[in-house]
């Protein structure tokens, strides 16, 4: 089989590393890839929001199945256009994307389905946004309606924050167009876990659950990143929450979209927070989420590509998705001063023994040497028997692995075993 995978980060490296464990998947093309994944996959330097030579390009290699893993060409359709092509792709079409899409539209989903999640008000006039946060409960969350880059959410401890935030979004227009409404909504309390669910429309089934941390400094301190490292399964999630976020929130989530008109296909990720009340919806994304997949997918004993295909065919419920018992810890290795502004280009010194543990996240080849070439440069995962033992293996690798400016953080995991031992 020739399949595609579109996506070129740390995300595509670990399910690239997953679906080669299928000796059917005789070719992966990777669009773009990274320097990293070309040891696994043939990377060709297209773009993956370039719609048009995605397209043609699995039309000229004759791509039997592909897999779009990231939110933006999800968004614009490009599943939609390979089916067109009669190419069977694993990921939502466009009038499902729009579920990560639009908060406004998922904000409004979840309210006409009752749904859980934070209260909210949509604004499409920043001045009468304005006039909202004069008088809003605080802390209050300020949301660009699509997608930007992970940056669209402001958390507002007071009105002048609040304030600066809309007038940035609206009127500055920060996010560009995605900031031509806003969702201002309630700041909700407790912790946080991503579950990642494989979903062919009509059946869901969750996988193992995960714990991302997004800022950029130890202690949860400094800027909101893409995510520092994971560990799973994440202990907050227990069956007695599972049990409620199944009843709840994902069959009620697959049940509306199918009632839209706008069935889900692929990886549908629920971004929860555990409250007082329950647990409740944060965000949806339309895709498998990054680094939570680094985690995630190293512990699923079912095959990827198997699972893919049913999702694909709407066979789900009559396939077994196993995940093993074990623990994975993943701490990525950044670049000095991401997420703002960092160097690259410094040569990676990873040694060969931890290849299959090491996804890449940014870099490029150039002469045979991998140089680093983006914010997040790897992700290193250990899986386990307790999360102590991967955590630890986790950062004994870290010690192993050599660039230039590295940065990473030291407590990935430590919330998560805080957790352990205060249950
Ligand atoms: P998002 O891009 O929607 O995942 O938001 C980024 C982060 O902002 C989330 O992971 C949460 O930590 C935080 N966040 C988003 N919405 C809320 C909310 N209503 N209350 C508290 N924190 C939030
Ligand atoms: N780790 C969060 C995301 O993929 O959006």
């Amino acid at each position: 089989m020739k399949i595609l995978v579109v996506g070129g980060g740390g995300r595509e490296h670990a399910i690239i590393k997953s679906l080669k464990k299928n000796p059917e998947a005789e070719t992966i093309f990777a669009l773009p890839g990274n320097g990293g994944i070309a040891r696994d996959a043939a990377c060709v330097p297209i773009k993956a929001t370039d719609i048009d030579k995605v397209t043609a390009f699995a039309k000229e290699n004759a791509i039997d199945y592909a897999v779009v893993a990231p939110d933006d060409p999800l968004v614009l359709g490009l599943v939609d256009r390979l089916e067109e092509l009669g190419i069977p792709c694993f990921g939502p079409r466009k009038n499902a994307a729009i579920i990560e899409g639009s908060k406004v539209f998922s904000k409004n989903l979840m309210k006409k389905y009752g749904i859980p999640t934070a209260k909210y008000e949509v604004f499409t006039d920043a001045a009468e946004a304005l006039s909202y946060v004069e008088s809003c409960p605080l802390p209050t969350v300020v949301k660009a309606d699509g997608l930007a880059l992970g940056k669209g959410v402001l958390i507002c401890m007071n009105r002048e924050e609040a304030r600066s935030a809309v007038r940035s979004i609206m009127m500055d227009h920060q996010f560009g167009k995605s900031g031509d409404q806003i969702v201002i909504e309630e700041f909700l309390e407790g912790p946080e876990v991503s579950v990642l669910s494989f979903t062919d429309g009509e059946t869901v089934v969750p996988m193992i659950s995960s714990m991302d941390h997004k800022r950029a400094g130890d202690h949860d301190t400094g800027l909101n990143t893409g995510g520092m490292g994971t560990i799973a399964p994440n202990p907050y999630y227990t069956e007695k929450v599972a049990k409620r976020c199944m009843d709840e929130i994902f069959l009620p989530t697959i049940r509306a979209m199918k009632a839209e008109g706008r069935t889900f296909k692929g990886c549908l990720y629920f971004g929860l927070m555990i409250t007082k009340d329950g647990p409740k919806v944060i965000e949806y994304n339309c895709r498998f989420g990054d680094p939570e997949t680094q985690v995630v997918l190293p512990l699923l004993e079912s095959d990827l590509l198997t699972v893919m295909q049913a999702v694909t065919n709407g066979t789900l419920a009559d396939t077994e998705v196993r995940f093993s018992n074990k623990h994975a810890a993943c701490v990525i290795m950044a670049s000095k001063g991401y997420p703002v502004h960092y160097e690259k280009g410094f040569e990676m010194d990873i040694p060969e023994a931890l290849s299959d543990r090491v996804y890449i996240a940014g870099a490029k080849l150039s002469e045979g040497r991998l140089l680093t070439d983006g914010g997040r440069v790897l992700g290193v995962t250990e899986v386990a028997d307790s999360l102590p033992e991967a955590i630890e293996k986790a950062y004994d690798d870290v010690k192993k692995i050599s660039f230039e400016n590295a940065y990473f953080r030291t407590d990935i995991g430590a919330r998560a075993l805080q957790a352990v031992k205060g249950a």
